[in-house]
């Protein structure tokens, strides 16, 4: 198997060229905002969350993009349309500063969607990527997910992965106590203080019961042969088909594969992050997120920064 594996990797080695982006999910955090808004649409300053995730696809060389929706989705492939309607406003008005923030995101990537009928769970969701992705390995970024664009993951995670094969995970230190709300990875060392080998991955457990203090943020560089896994992958935790599960069977067919031979899918590799992330599907992780994003804007922070520190101080 590994053999083939290897020839597979010598032979072809495009440089990864697609990004999915899971955005199906229901948002039941962030009720009742998300009644008939997607979650991904809530703006971070003045633009919706979904465009800083496109974008960091786009500034890691990823421009070849398949979101993955679903009922309710509409305004999301709307955003990264033309709007001709819009465009021709302001062209009349003569306002080009507007007109470009407007036509900004549909010049971003070259966008595909799917959508995924049920919202089965993420595992399900990246498993409706498989025509569109084919044999190559891809990125995986959640829509919810946002990673400050001063610190660059996705980039390295990609490096990561042309050098090793296989798949690679993003992992981030945790307070112990807040294990449980994540997917956890068991590590070992690597020759780099930021990159480790992932030797057992557990869904959300129990703090007493985690592996560690890594928790599973939301990129992932895959190999495809997680498709063929997640296939056979059973519901787990909640009633939905966890991606992490089909990880765990990745690492672990790497582990038990003999006399380090290797396995079909390849190792799997964990990437720590030190840097800002922010879960904006999580209402105080949204707020901070705007804070401090606007805070640091070279338009709005100064004024707002005023604000703020006057209404912190005199106020709180
Ligand atoms: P979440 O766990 O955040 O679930 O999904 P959710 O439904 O979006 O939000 P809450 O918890 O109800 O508030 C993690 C990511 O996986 C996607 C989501 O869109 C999000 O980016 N997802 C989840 C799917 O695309 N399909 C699914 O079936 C489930």
């Amino acid at each position: 198997m590994r053999s083939s594996y290897c020839l597979r990797m010598t032979q072809s080695h495009p440089r990864i060229s697609k990004a999915v982006i899971p955005a199906a999910g229901l948002g039941t955090r962030f009720l009742p905002a998300t009644k008939a808004t997607p979650k991904e649409m809530l703006p971070v300053v003045d633009k919706p969350a979904i465009q800083y995730v496109v974008e960091e696809a786009v500034s890691a060389g990823l421009s070849d993009v398949l979101m993955i929706t679903g009922r309710n989705k509409r305004p999301l492939e709307d955003h990264f349309d033309r709007n001709y309607e819009l465009e021709e406003a302001l062209s009349r008005k003569g306002d080009a500063g507007r007109l470009a923030k407007v036509q900004e995101s549909s010049d971003l990537a070259t966008m595909h969607y799917v959508r995924q009928g049920d919202p089965r769970g993420l595992g399900h969701a990246v498993l409706c990527a498989a025509p569109h992705v084919g044999d190559q390995p891809f990125a995986v970024l959640l829509g919810d997910d946002l990673i400050d664009p001063r610190d660059p993951l996705l980039a390295r995670m990609v490096e990561v992965q042309e050098r090793e094969g296989g798949s690679v995970i993003a992992l981030m230190e945790v307070d112990p106590a807040q294990i449980h709300l994540y997917g956890c990875a068991a590590v070992k060392p690597t020759g780099e203080s930021d990159v480790v080998k992932v030797t057992d991955l557990v869904e959300k457990p129990d703090p007493a019961d985690a592996p560690s203090n890594l928790a599973i943020i939301g990129r992932y560089v895959l190999d495809p042969a997680v498709f063929a896994i997640l296939r056979e992958t059973e519901p787990g935790r909640g009633g939905e088909i966890q991606l992490t599960d089909a990880l765990q069977k990745l690492a672990e067919a790497e582990q038990s594969a003999a006399g380090g031979a290797g396995s079909a899918g390849g190792a799997v590799h964990g990437v720590i992050f030190k840097g800002r992330r922010y879960d904006t599907g999580d209402r105080g992780d949204y707020l901070r997120a705007i804070v401090r994003l606007a805070c640091e804007r070279e338009d709005l922070g100064p004024e707002f920064r005023d604000w703020l520190r006057s209404y912190v101080t005199e106020e709180m």
